[in-house]
């Protein structure tokens, strides 16, 4: 039992402390452990397609004979690609029969590599970066967070009931300098306020599929150039040696 002297201490210290967010529970059973269902098992069929057993050969053949299972990750890739991108069990065993693999070395890349869907997702697989800098920057990704899971109508770790969203919560996508961002399939949407993040999600409600890339409506920002335009490396380049001191 606290005292009251120690529950004024709590309140005041839990006041101060800045929302974080937990993400819904995900057990470590998720994560690691395959478990049967009706339909992610062994028995469920799956083969690659004619031209992905064609792409699967040219992506073997670009490592040297004996290192075929460097062609796992692509393989993998290709298979969770032609499968609404998640990748059943029987996508593994496929890959690791094309490779002449162990099949637990095949489920130990596909379950260390967050890429890999285990379970099926949402036509639109938003990943939303929620890692410092995206936390730190413009709007936030609290902010951005919240608007998605309200325009959505889902948690993180859900999926829409028409099956058109999933949302996922994940670490930096390598776009911090235009943080806050979030991740669509394969597009980045960066440079993130409330109301993009709505125009984007609207947009693939309708199948339409929002231009990717910063938001900032900044005149020819393509990547992360700055904001305000160059401010070094304005000029032509002088020759080395010319052009550092007045005096040489
Ligand atoms: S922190 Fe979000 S992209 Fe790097």
């Amino acid at each position: 039992m606290l005292s009251s002297a120690s529950r004024a201490l709590w309140s005041a210290a839990t006041r101060q402390v800045r929302t974080f967010y937990v993400q819904s529970a995900l057990s470590s059973d998720k994560l690691f452990v395959h478990r049967d269902t009706p339909i992610n098992n062994s028995n469920v069929p799956f083969e690659f397609t004619p031209e992905n057993l064609k792409r699967c050969e040219v992506i073997i053949n670009n490592y040297p004979k004996g290192h075929e299972a460097a062609a796992c990750i692509p393989l993998l890739d290709l298979a969770q690609r032609q499968n609404d991108n998640w990748l059943p069990i029987s996508a593994m065993h496929k890959v690791a029969e094309i490779l002449k693999m162990p099949r637990m070395r095949v489920y130990e890349v596909a379950t260390f590599y967050t890429m890999f869907n285990r379970e099926p997702v949402g036509k639109y697989f938003v990943q939303i970066c929620t890692t410092t800098p995206c936390m730190l920057g413009g709007v936030g990704s609290d902010v951005i967070l919240e608007a998605i899971k309200d325009n959505l109508g889902i948690d993180v770790g859900e999926t829409t009931p028409d099956k058109k969203f999933t949302l996922a919560e994940v670490e930096c996508l390598g776009a911090c300098v235009n943080a806050p961002m979030v991740q669509i399939n394969d597009d980045y949407y960066e440079d993130l306020t409330v109301e993009d993040i709505n125009r984007i999600l609207n947009s693939f409600k309708k199948d339409a599929k929002p231009k990717p890339g910063p938001q900032s409506g900044q005149k020819n920002r393509f990547a992360s150039e700055p904001k305000g335009g160059l401010t070094s490396l304005t000029g032509t380049p002088t020759g080395p040696g010319f052009g550092v001191r007045a005096d040489l």
